[in-house]
């Protein structure tokens, strides 16, 4: 038995150096815990297409929606951590320890960081033919009308449902939560007109402003957007708490050899530099982040960080 042993832990550290030496040998899966043509799903397969080139291998993105991303992300915390099933993620890896009791993954624990990519302002946006004039007619017709305004949100944990409760809890009433499995789909339907309002990421919601599709309010964020610069932010509109840029990292499950952690992260670095990209991400009111933060140490810090900051502010909300 002990030869056995012996055997199979020789195989299994001869095997790692010649497995991160011939990675990748097949197609990478990077899990968005969100349906797709929403804003994750736009950040993942650009950067995936990238990705993609320099490895020589396809980078297929699968959208596993539900629960607020958990779903997902709890899948990849289980996934085999042999490099080819990987998570690109937001906030939520923050909010969702403050949110949910029984998490069936360790945001810090179960996952091994390979940078961050991108912090992605929120816009606030109703059916185009929403009554409210401007953020302060806004304000005012959601306290008026309360649980009369439908909000879409892409369930707890999500950006989306970040944001409506940071807006509920500063205008001190509750609309009602309309949940998705996506902000693509709750999008669709702010459109149709079958929902009053979201408050959703630019990169879901740049394009349909811009086309008049849906009625802009305001910016999550403390300085107007180059890319809507008629917006006023939501601290111009009197409501300096909410205030919230979703930021966005890429993960392999815990235990991924740091060699193949390396030549991931090397592979993303790149994609944040390339052209097609960085423009893609301005047109869409963002931009990659400076190329020292595309580390794992910079995200597990990011991770860490954002937990501690979001943790007074939700567990009070969330019970
Ligand atoms: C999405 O990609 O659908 C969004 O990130 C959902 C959300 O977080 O609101």
């Amino acid at each position: 038995m002990k030869l056995g042993l012996g055997l199979a832990l020789s195989a299994a550290v001869f095997a790692s150096p010649l497995q991160a030496q011939e990675y990748p040998a097949k197609e990478i899966t990077v899990v968005v815990p969100f349906s797709a043509g929403g804003p994750t799903d736009t950040v993942a397969r650009l950067v995936a297409q990238i990705m993609s080139e320099d490895l020589g291998k396809q980078v297929l993105v699968q959208n596993v929606g539900g629960a607020g991303g958990t779903l997902g992300a709890g899948q990849v915390a289980k996934a085999s951590n042999d490099g080819y099933t990987l998570l690109l993620h937001h906030i939520g890896m923050a909010t969702a320890p403050s949110l949910y009791k029984n998490l069936t993954f360790d945001s810090l624990e179960d996952f091994a960081p390979i940078g961050q990519i991108t912090k992605v302002p929120m816009t606030i946006v109703a059916r185009k033919d929403f009554e409210p004039a401007d953020a302060a007619a806004l304000w005012e017709h959601i306290k008026a009308e309360g649980e009369n305004v439908t909000y879409a949100q892409a369930g707890i944990g999500s950006a989306s449902h970040l944001c409506g409760t940071l807006l509920m809890n500063a205008l001190g009433v509750k609309m009602t939560e309309v949940p998705y499995q996506g902000a693509g789909p709750a999008m669709t339907d702010i459109i149709g007109g079958q929902i009053d309002m979201i408050c959703d990421q630019t990169t879901n919601t740049t394009n349909q402003i811009k086309a008049g599709e849906v009625k802009a309010y305001a910016v999550t964020t403390p300085e107007r957007l180059e890319a809507l610069p008629d917006l006023p932010t939501t601290k111009e509109a009197g409501l300096e708490n909410v205030n919230v840029t979703v930021w966005h990292g890429l993960y392999a499950p815990a235990g991924t050899d740091p060699a193949i952690v390396a030549r991931l992260q090397e592979s993303l670095k790149k994609a944040l530099q390339n052209e097609t990209v960085v423009q893609r991400f301005a047109d869409l009111g963002t931009a990659p982040v400076p190329q020292e933060d595309v580390s794992p140490e910079s995200l597990q810090a990011l991770v860490q960080e954002q937990i501690g900051v979001w943790k007074p502010i939700l567990e009070p909300l969330a019970k």
